[in-house]
């Protein structure tokens, strides 16, 4: 399932992170790639040492977390700290599939869905799509500031080289609590069915039986 999340972030918030993004050091991005992955990855990334980056991780993150479509769509049970990648003229990300395990020792956990907040806008930039193969075919993914793009991580993906202008973004992966990802797009389905009915008719029998089906499909499938 691809799915976007419109309006993460609002221009306030998207304001204070391109400002503290704009001071901040990048390094190169082969650091944080796999093997295979490293050969055809050419961004620049936030500096892991940057001062101040735990509170930029932390507001942007808080929010992410806290949407209620994005915990519907993803069951988040670990999500990684996020990259925040700058794709300047000539850079992009050649085919890869991310790594299926990520995190230190002492926090490993296996990569489900990955995602890309966009935090700069379309115009800004020529080229630089997310391309992603999916059942149906490559999708191209190019969205304005703020919004979100989720994938799963088994897809296979590239970042198309940007032409003229700058691509900023951050990336982060989760390890989901429901591991497949055709069940959580069949969870995530029934789950606006379910929002709606409770918003329309709370009372009907309908609504119920959806509302306890729902409960307990997730109960089946979820793993803690
Ligand atoms: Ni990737």
């Amino acid at each position: 399932m691809l799915l976007q999340i419109p309006d993460l972030l609002d221009a306030n918030q998207l304001g204070s992170v391109r400002q503290y993004l704009d001071q901040a050091d990048f390094v190169h991005g082969k650091a944080t790639a796999g093997k295979a992955a490293g050969n055809v990855k050419h961004n620049l990334e936030l500096d892991r040492a940057a001062p101040m980056r735990d509170k930029l991780v932390e507001a942007v993150m808080s929010t992410l977390l806290a949407h209620r479509v994005f915990q519907a769509a993803a069951y988040p049970a670990r999500v990684s700290t996020p990259i925040f990648a700058r794709y300047t003229e000539g850079m992009g990300y050649g085919d890869h599939v991310d790594d299926p395990v990520m995190g230190e020792a002492d926090g490993r956990y296996r990569s489900d869905v990955s995602l890309t907040l966009f935090l700069n806008d379309p115009d800004d930039y020529e080229g630089g799509e997310l391309t992603i193969d999916t059942a149906f075919g490559e999708q191209q993914v190019k969205l304005p500031a703020g919004h979100v793009v989720l994938y799963p991580s088994s897809s296979r993906h590239r970042v198309e080289p940007v032409i003229s202008g700058e691509r900023l973004v951050m990336v982060t992966w989760l390890q989901s609590q429901v591991r497949e990802s055709e069940r959580r797009a069949l969870l995530f389905d029934l789950w606006r069915a379910r929002e709606q009915l409770l918003a329309e008719s709370p009372e009907d029998e309908t609504t119920k039986r959806v509302d306890v089906s729902y409960v307990n499909l997730m109960r089946m499938w979820v793993e803690i």
